[in-house]
């Protein structure tokens, strides 16, 4: 076991953060039309930390109580050589310094690496996955292919993950499908969540033609079955309900038309070092500097003691109107989900 630091880190709020969110890259392999725009811009490699960077990033989090780790992206398994800072960041969990490392993948490279995730102690991995239909899927994924991603998602239960599946909810374009989106993960022993679009980031299309509360979606989801409100909860801000005839879980992510702050116990970093304090506000504090010139650790240590103590409340983003502009310019890329 490495020593634990002497002080968890406690927010203002009182909330003890043990959930860290690490982008690994801001790049992908996919242009989700709600996500990024066709021609993106990505960070300059040398801006971007290396793979020991990242890890010692990660240890200074566990060191001071973090028990759960999420990478993200863009498309973490684009990253090259990934598997080596999952492989090391896997000996934590091993020694009982982590509970949880986990990711959120696109599926795009799960049938490579699916069976390594396995070996290397993640056992939970959320899956995006809009619509089943492939013609649809290249509309919306602008450069993905279904198969490939259904290719993944079987290697990735093969090799005895637990998958969850992440569908963002877009009138028009996965609306009516969004029932037999859950009968096809329930069917499979998935649960699925289903996420409200957020204003994060330009992109082509204007949200607002897309947006569709899951309010709305619940209801009509009632119309067909029984949902039972459950008390389950994940370290995620989604609120999960029990499908009475199928036995699986659909979780709601309602950060617009639902405030999910008050339990908030997650930071996120992006792959330059930025430590974001919520998904919903500019507020950052670079670990970068501190990472590179203090090889101790000690100004890093410093530096995240001294950002939490300024995670807000909360986050005050809405879609306003047709035409707005996103609510913050950084695109969910940047930090992940
Ligand atoms: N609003 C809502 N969800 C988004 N995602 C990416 N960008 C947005 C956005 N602007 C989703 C992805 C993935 C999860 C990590 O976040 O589809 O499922
Ligand atoms: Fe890539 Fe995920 Fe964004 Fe789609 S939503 S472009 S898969 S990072």
């Amino acid at each position: 076991m490495i020593p634990q630091a002497s002080t968890p880190l406690i927010d203002p709020f009182g909330r003890a953060i043990t959930y860290l969110r690490v982008s690994v890259t801001d790049r992908c392999d996919f242009r989700c039309m709600y996500c990024m725009s066709e021609n993106m811009t990505f960070l300059p490699k040398k801006e971007v930390l290396s793979l020991e960077e990242l890890e010692r990033l990660c240890v200074a989090f566990i060191r001071k109580g973090v028990r759960r780790l999420r990478l993200t992206g863009g498309e973490p398994l684009t990253r090259r050589n990934i598997m080596e800072l999952i492989r090391s960041l896997g000996a934590y969990l091993k020694a009982g310094d982590l509970d949880e490392l986990t990711l959120t993948t696109n599926g795009s490279q799960l049938s490579k690496h699916a069976e390594e995730l396995y070996q290397c102690g993640v056992r939970r991995i959320n899956v995006s996955l809009d619509t089943l239909d492939a013609e649809r899927f290249t509309a919306i994924t602008r450069w993905g292919r279904l198969e490939q991603v259904l290719e993944g998602i079987d290697a990735a239960l093969d090799a005895g993950l637990k998958l969850k599946i992440n569908t963002v909810a877009l009138k028009t374009l996965n609306e009516e499908e969004i029932p037999s989106l859950i009968s096809w993960a329930h069917e499979r022993g998935m649960d699925i969540s289903l996420i409200e679009t957020m204003p994060l980031g330009e992109v082509e299309e204007d949200r607002i033609e897309y947006y569709l509360p899951l309010s709305l979606v619940r209801k009509q989801l009632q119309q067909r079955w029984h949902l039972e409100d459950i008390a389950y909860k994940t370290s995620g801000p989604a609120r999960y309900v029990r499908v009475s005839e199928t036995g699986g879980r659909i979780g709601f992510i309602t950060p617009l038309s639902h405030n999910f702050c008050a339990d908030c116990n997650r930071v996120r970093v992006t792959c330059t070092g930025k430590l974001f304090l919520c998904l919903g506000q500019e507020d950052f504090a670079d670990l970068r500097a501190p990472l590179r010139e203090d090889l101790s650790g000690r100004l890093l240590d410093e530096a995240i003691v001294e950002a939490i103590t300024r995670k807000p409340k909360g986050h005050d983003f809405v879609i306003e109107h047709a035409g707005a502009a996103p609510a913050l310019a950084r695109h969910m890329s940047m930090t992940g989900g």
